[in-house]
């Protein structure tokens, strides 16, 4: 469906009308995750309207260094990085997950600067994000062409291939592909690289291994806004699903693995006690100090990265680091 055409496009890929479809997925997930030992609930949860706004305030933070780490890289290299993304002319910039593309302006007003042959493709699952980044770019860039296009991963990435003629530049940042774990994560870059032709360009953002004590204070704040972020998703199931989750009787609960390089989050149960759903019209029991695992954050070095990427079928062209190796985005060729 094309909602708007001039000067800028936004193309809406999502598949529901009414919400109805994704309430009922929710249900199915979440009834699911909570029937099983041990207990799971997935973190792409996270983000309704409230969650958003708290992922916004934890990346303020004075402990949340990623996305500090992240920009200061961007402002560091990318001179360089445009000069590699549009080596060979025009090329279509797609931004997975794009968001308010906070970071991604940085590259976006230095190829304009550059006088960069490039059109802008965001891809985000959030249609007022999308309509409120083609809105704000129009006023700030206005020789800047932009296709906004609403859609999950796959949907994107198929569009896409069919949709886009010229060489493209993807850029997947934030470290997202941490959410995945790692067996998950190669196998969405190989299917991004599946999407794309050989000579097209693939820029990774990866949160690198680092003091366990550095990654451990980013996901446990002292102000409590990643507990607030994690407890949101029991509220939203309450909010949504017509939950009775006491939020009292949960806390937030974070560790890191450095052997495995994996940040854990958990709910953990305060006492014995039981859960009614009206989606599904279940009760879910748990035990005193049961744990609910919401969301992992892998952390690589950077050989592992590079061998994600060569494992998915990119060869390896280089990485850029902020100034303290804290985070790269890591810039792969198809081949
Ligand atoms: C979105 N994602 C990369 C964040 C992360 O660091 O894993 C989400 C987050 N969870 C807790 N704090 C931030």
């Amino acid at each position: 469906m094309l909602l708007q055409t001039t000067p800028n496009t936004l193309i809406d890929l999502s598949r529901k009308t009414d919400g109805s479809q994704d309430r009922a997925e929710f249900a199915r997930h979440v009834a699911e995750g909570l029937s099983q030992s041990p207990k799971i609930l997935s973190s792409r949860y996270f983000y309704d309207a409230k969650g958003s706004r708290l992922f916004q305030q934890i990346m303020a933070l004075p402990e949340y260094y990623l996305t500090r780490a992240e920009y200061s890289l961007l402002q560091r290299h990318r001179s360089a990085m445009v000069s590699a993304f549009a080596a060979n002319g025009f090329f279509h910039l797609v931004d997975l997950g794009a968001g308010d593309a906070m970071k991604t302006k940085l590259l976006l007003s230095e190829l304009v600067e550059q006088e960069k042959p490039f059109d802008y493709v965001p891809m985000d699952i959030s249609g007022s994000v999308m309509q409120e980044l083609s809105k704000d770019l129009q006023q700030s860039q206005p020789d800047l062409h932009v296709q906004a296009v609403v859609a999950e991963y796959i949907l994107g990435l198929e569009w896409l291939e069919q949709h886009l003629t010229e060489r493209k530049v993807v850029l997947f940042l934030g470290s997202n592909i941490g959410n995945f774990e790692r067996e998950e994560g190669l196998e969405f870059i190989s299917q991004i690289r599946r999407h794309l032709q050989p000579g097209d360009l693939f820029l990774l953002g990866v949160d690198l291994a680092k003091d366990p004590a550095t990654i451990l204070a980013a996901y446990n704040d002292a102000s409590g806004v990643t507990a607030a972020f994690n407890l949101n998703l029991l509220e939203r199931i309450n909010r949504e699903l017509g939950g009775n989750f006491d939020l009292e009787a949960f806390k937030h609960f974070a560790l890191y693995d450095p052997q495995q390089g994996v940040m854990k989050s958990f709910l953990v149960s305060q006492r014995e006690q039981e859960v009614y759903l009206e989606a599904t019209q279940e009760r879910y029991t748990f035990a005193a100090w049961e744990a609910i695992h919401t969301e992992s954050s892998h952390k690589y070095t950077l050989p592992q990265a590079t061998e994600m990427g060569r494992s998915a079928g990119f060869e390896f062209v280089t990485s850029y680091l902020d100034e303290k190796g804290n985070f790269a985005d890591m810039l792969f060729k198809a081949v």
